[in-house]
Formats: C-alpha cells, structure tokens, sequence
C-alpha cells in the first residue's frame, strides 16, 4: 500500500489565469507519465489526481487548472506550505520503444503538462506538438523548445502557430520525418485522431488518459476506460497505455 508524503511547496507560478505550477520537495523517484494524488485541503478530504510534469532528485513538479472545488482549495496554498501528497502512482511512459528515429510528442491543452519530463526523457531528437485554444493560453513553450528538436504550436483561433489540430501538424511531422513513436495526452477525440495517424503509418504510439479520478489506488473503479472490449482502472493499468490496447 502506497503511503503519502507531507511535501513542502518550495515554489509556486500561475503562469496564466487558473494554471498553477508548483514544485515541491519529494522522496522516491517519478517516472515519465505518472501520477499524484494532492490532499486538497480545507475542510474536505478530497484528493485530485495530478500529472507529474517533471521531477529530481529530491524534488517534484506538477502542474493544474482550477477545475473545480479541490483545485480551488489547492490554489490557496503558499510557498512554505506543506502538502499531503500520494504517489508517485500509476504506470509512466514506456519509452524505451522509441527505435531510431524522430520520438513525438503531442500535447492538447492541459495534456501538455506531463510531456515536459517524457521529452527530456527521449532525448534532443524530439519533435513536440503542442495545441492550446488561442495564443494567450500558450504555456512552457520555452521549456519544450530546449529540450526538443522542435516545437510545433497549433491554436484552435490561428492566433499563433498553425491555426487548427494538432493531428494536422503531426501528419505533416510524420510525413517529413523518419518518426518512430509517438507519445500523446490530451482530450480523447484528439488522441483518437492521433491513434488513426500511428495506424495509418505503422508507428508505435502511447496514450496517457486523463480519466476521472476518485481514490486513485485501484479501490472505487470511477476510473475505467475500455480496452479490448472490457473495463480497466486508469489509475492502476495506466494512465499510460499502448495506443493499440485502448477502445477509443
Ligand atoms: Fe479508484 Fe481508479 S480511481 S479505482
């Protein structure tokens, strides 16, 4: 059984409105893709599942939208405080089918977040797609562009960066690289189109749910998602899954 950590925030960003970004001090190591789960705090006893979006020795980094009653709550800490922190929890990215070519990354709106460590992670060959709704929601584009070969931005409005999907800029990638997985998180009729275009090119690829969470530990089954026609906890078989194993 996992046991939480009291964990001291030792900074905090809000780098556009409602996106906090918080490091903490952490004990064990995290990998790519994993996740947390944060005591929310207040008079609840809520906890909110959380991607990692990078992680060292010592030290964790996540980053979250204001969603809702338990995010609010979290977004009221300060720098010095402490959190009550579950995990790391969940299966990461398998990255080591990567092969020789171009790895990919692609990313829609807060399904950016736990990319960052998985791109470092693949190496400077990388190439990473990143959609956001419109220009003023860009965020870590800095961050991606230093650990990637490429970073492509995709803006629903056109704002900045390709106007549209960002499953147009990864065909384009795939059709004038020699790309070998893909990696993806985001909205599920994104990462469907994504699955489509790995299939449609041969190219191993993996999805990271981002599922409804209630206990995060396998106990309550609000997490399921299907896969090959029969229900699995997002919290315990992934959030990283094959993209071939998902039902989508
Ligand atoms: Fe409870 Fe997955 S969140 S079983």
């Amino acid at each position: 059984m996992k046991k939480s950590h009291i964990c001291k925030i030792l900074n905090i960003n809000n780098p556009v409105e409602g996106i906090y970004d918080v490091i903490v001090s952490f004990p064990e190591i995290a990998q790519p893709g994993q996740f947390i789960h944060v005591l929310c705090g207040g008079d609840t006893l809520l906890r909110r599942p959380i991607s990692i979006c990078d992680s060292g020795d010592g030290w964790l980094r996540f980053v979250y939208q204001v969603r809702g009653k338990g995010t609010k709550l979290l977004s009221q800490y300060k720098e010095g405080d402490e959190l009550d922190i579950l995990g790391p929890l969940g299966v990461g990215f398998n990255f080591s089918k990567k092969g020789d070519g171009v790895p990919v990354v692609v990313g829609g709106g807060i399904g950016i977040f736990p990319l960052l460590k998985l791109s470092k992670a693949l190496g400077d060959k990388t190439q990473s797609i990143l959609g956001f709704r419109t220009k003023d929601l860009i965020v870590m584009k800095d961050e991606f562009d230093s650990c990637c070969d490429l970073c492509h931005i995709a803006t629903d409005d056109g704002s900045y960066g390709t106007k549209g999907f960002v499953t147009d800029v990864l065909e384009e990638v795939v059709k004038n690289n020699n790309v070998t997985s893909i990696y993806s998180c985001g909205p599920v009729p994104m990462m469907k189109g994504v699955k489509q275009i790995a299939e449609k090119y041969n190219i191993y690829c993996q999805l990271s749910m981002e599922q409804r969470m209630g206990c995060g530990i396998g106990a309550c089954a609000v997490c399921t998602c299907q896969s090959h026609g029969e229900n699995v906890k997002v919290c315990q078989k992934g959030p990283v899954f094959d993209a071939q194993d998902l039902d989508l």
